[in-house]
């Protein structure tokens, strides 16, 4: 995937992580050789993203920007990036369709768009396996997937919903699969249990990423799209 996003030239590949937070993608990045923009409108996030590269040696591959997805073209050029990242973003903003219009837009053309973003049904049976009916109730038939207003999420998605909004953003979805489609379900004594549990799990995890039926209660759906050229 960075290989295929390289610039011409051999240039390091130019990822724009738009609510990066912290750098839990951006410094990983930056140490596969890939020079990071962080936009994020948190302060505290960035300062300790800016803490984390530097421990990593990657600083001078990492920048940070404090600003908002939705002016993302004041501080990112428009058709900058070859690979756009919005991870844990689209469940708390405002306008999820501005944003990912903003987010598609930041992309070159041909360029990629990665998504992650909580999963509504995995939250709905979460909910019910913990006998907290009243709040999975609420996802199912709430349109945005929320269980009330003390919910700290503005939305959840399903992957039609995710792919949908994707494609009305002028994006090409590529790749639309689970993140922690069985992993989450494992409860927490085995999952942070010894090296052989560890390996199961993700053994398992691997397999059930190909499954389509079980895409939908994954705890995070994760799309891969692309700005036609
Ligand atoms: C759940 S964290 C995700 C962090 C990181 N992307 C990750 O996957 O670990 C969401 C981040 O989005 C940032 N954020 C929230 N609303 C934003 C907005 N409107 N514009 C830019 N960043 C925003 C928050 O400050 C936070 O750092």
């Amino acid at each position: 995937m960075l290989e295929e996003l390289g610039a011409a030239g051999g240039a390091a590949p130019r990822v724009l992580d738009v609510g990066g937070g912290s750098g839990a993608w951006a410094v990983p990045l930056a140490l596969r050789g890939c020079a990071v923009t962080v936009v994020d409108n948190s302060p505290n996030a960035l300062a300790a993203l800016q803490r984390r590269a530097r421990e990593a040696g990657v600083a001078d591959l990492v920048t940070a920007v404090q600003g908002d997805v939705d002016a993302l073209a004041d501080v990112a050029p428009v058709g900058g990036a070859d690979l756009v990242l919005g991870h844990g973003l689209l469940e708390v903003v405002d306008d999820v369709e501005a944003a990912v219009a903003a987010l598609a837009q930041a992309a070159r053309p041909g360029g990629a768009v990665s998504l992650l973003v909580a999963g509504r049904y995995a939250a709905v049976l979460a909910r019910t396996l913990a006998g907290r009916l009243a709040e999975a109730r609420a996802m199912l038939v709430d349109p945005d997937g929320r269980f009330g207003p003390g919910d700290a999420l503005r939305r959840r998605l399903d992957a039609r919903g995710l792919r949908t909004l994707l494609e009305q953003g002028g994006l090409h979805v590529e790749l639309l699969q689970g993140d922690g489609v069985l992993e989450g379900w494992v409860p927490g004594a085995v999952r942070d249990g010894g090296p052989s549990d560890t390996s199961a799990v993700a053994e398992l995890e691997s397999l059930a990423v190909a499954e389509a039926p079980l895409l939908d209660v994954a705890t995070r759906l994760h799309a891969l799209a692309r700005r036609p050229r």
